[in-house]
């Protein structure tokens, strides 16, 4: 059992492995970005999530610039209002876990990592060409938090493309077969292997497998 203090008293980078793992196997999407110059950006992150489904609102977390770093991610959304997210393989892994190093802002990770860019009608930032996953989100809200210093961005999803025989009857997607990856803590790069559906819960109703 560890305690409060021993947190605090842990080296930065094991807390941060450990604290990373805590909240279970992670969505993993390819961030891609521009600034108005359309100088673009692609980033990987862990921390977005789903906020509401009408309007399709998604929000994820980004870590504020500091001395050791630059956060390009963030002053592009800023500046350009927009991001996509874009799914990779497990084959793209090495390369898309890549784009987390702290490149300067005039190289993109597009071409230092191998993503092709591409864009599409009406939406203002890069996609990664080929992404079985692509999402286009318009910037709606943005907070900073007091607690740590890093920021919320809450983006309606205006575009959104998928292989059509992932989309399922009910209206979900069918991740495993698009080859969608998970992560675990900040390293660990997994496909699913078996799954279980099940129809929606309801009280005093045996849960029904789909
Ligand atoms: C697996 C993994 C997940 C990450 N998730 C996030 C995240 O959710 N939010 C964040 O701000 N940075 C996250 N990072 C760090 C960014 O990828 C990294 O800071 C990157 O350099 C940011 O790029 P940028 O400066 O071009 O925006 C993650 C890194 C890895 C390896």
């Amino acid at each position: 059992m560890l305690s409060p203090s021993d947190l605090s008293a842990m080296e930065r980078t094991p807390r941060a492995m450990l604290i990373n793992s805590l909240p279970g196997y992670k969505p993993a999407m390819l961030v891609g970005t521009c600034n108005s110059k359309r100088l673009t950006n692609l980033a990987i992150i862990t921390s977005h999530f789903h906020l509401g489904s009408n309007p399709p609102l998604l929000a994820l977390i980004l870590r504020p610039s500091s001395g050791r770093s630059e956060r390009h991610t963030l002053a592009n959304i800023l500046e350009n209002k927009s991001w996509t997210l874009n799914s990779f393989t497990l084959k793209e892994s090495a390369m898309a876990h890549q784009t987390s190093a702290p490149y300067p802002r005039d190289e993109s990770e597009f071409n230092t990592c191998g993503f092709p860019v591409e864009w599409q009608e009406g939406v203002t930032s890069p996609f990664v060409e080929g992404a079985a996953l692509q999402v286009g989100c318009e910037f709606r809200e943005h907070h900073p938090l007091d607690i740590n210093g890093t920021h919320l961005l809450i983006g309606e999803v205006t575009h959104l493309s998928f292989p059509q025989e992932a989309h399922r009857c009910d209206g979900s997607l069918d991740l495993m077969h698009m080859g969608v990856v998970t992560i675990s803590g900040l390293d660990t790069y997994l496909l699913p292997s078996t799954s279980q559906r099940f129809a929606a819960a309801e009280i005093d109703v045996a849960p029904r497998r789909l």
